[in-house]
């Protein structure tokens, strides 16, 4: 049996950081975004509060330093140019009862840097969704009902980096840090 610390982790196994790949809004975006909460009235649910609000390009899950130094630098050598996100739709999964904003269209950039990310992944020893990557931006968990038209103003969104994110559970939510982003370059 491992030898358990005073505060219930194990000393043997490697500290771990559970981490995803986002895109993560700046202020403006950030303030547009926060105008769609508006549209959500009457769905019910818990909304995602602004600072919290990103698009997941990949979950790593729980992380070691040596895969996280492999990941960081795998994610340096990834060279693709800036784009323009346009998101312009709601949409609604039943099970987890999650609304969020996506995208009709899906830029070929971004397709592209979720499947280099899926790559850096294997690289590294971790193994990457089997699902293809699927643009949603999380709006509001545990809604009481779907939104009734899926068709909202669009936000254009400038994207000019990605970033690596830590996620912590808190009993007042999630927390997120940026731990390191890079610029698309061309
Ligand atoms: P979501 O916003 O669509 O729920 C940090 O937890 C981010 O990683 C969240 O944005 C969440 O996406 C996503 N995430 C959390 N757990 C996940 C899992 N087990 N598989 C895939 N994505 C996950």
């Amino acid at each position: 049996m491992p030898w358990m610390g005073f505060c219930g982790v194990s000393m043997t196994e490697p500290e771990t950081q559970r981490l995803f790949f986002a895109l993560w809004p700046g202020g403006k975006q950030r303030q547009m975004l926060e105008e769609y909460f508006a549209l959500l009235r009457g769905c019910g649910g818990r909304r995602v509060v602004p600072e919290n609000l990103h698009i997941t390009l990949a979950f790593l899950g729980s992380v070691d330093a040596p895969t996280r130094d492999c990941l960081e630098q795998a994610a340096a050598a990834i060279e693709l140019p800036p784009f323009t996100l346009q998101l312009d739709q709601l949409g609604f999964w039943r099970r987890p009862r999650v609304i969020w904003l996506g995208s009709e269209q899906t830029p070929t950039e971004l397709a592209g840097l979720a499947i280099e990310l899926k790559k850096a992944m294997l690289g590294c020893g971790l193994e990457p969704d089997s699902r293809p990557f699927h643009t949603h931006l999380t709006l509001m968990r545990k809604a009481h009902r779907p939104p009734r038209e899926n068709k909202v103003p669009e936000l254009r969104w400038p994207v000019k980096s990605f970033a690596l994110v830590a996620s912590e559970t808190r009993p007042e939510g999630a927390s997120y840090q940026i731990l390191k982003s890079w610029e698309l370059k061309r």
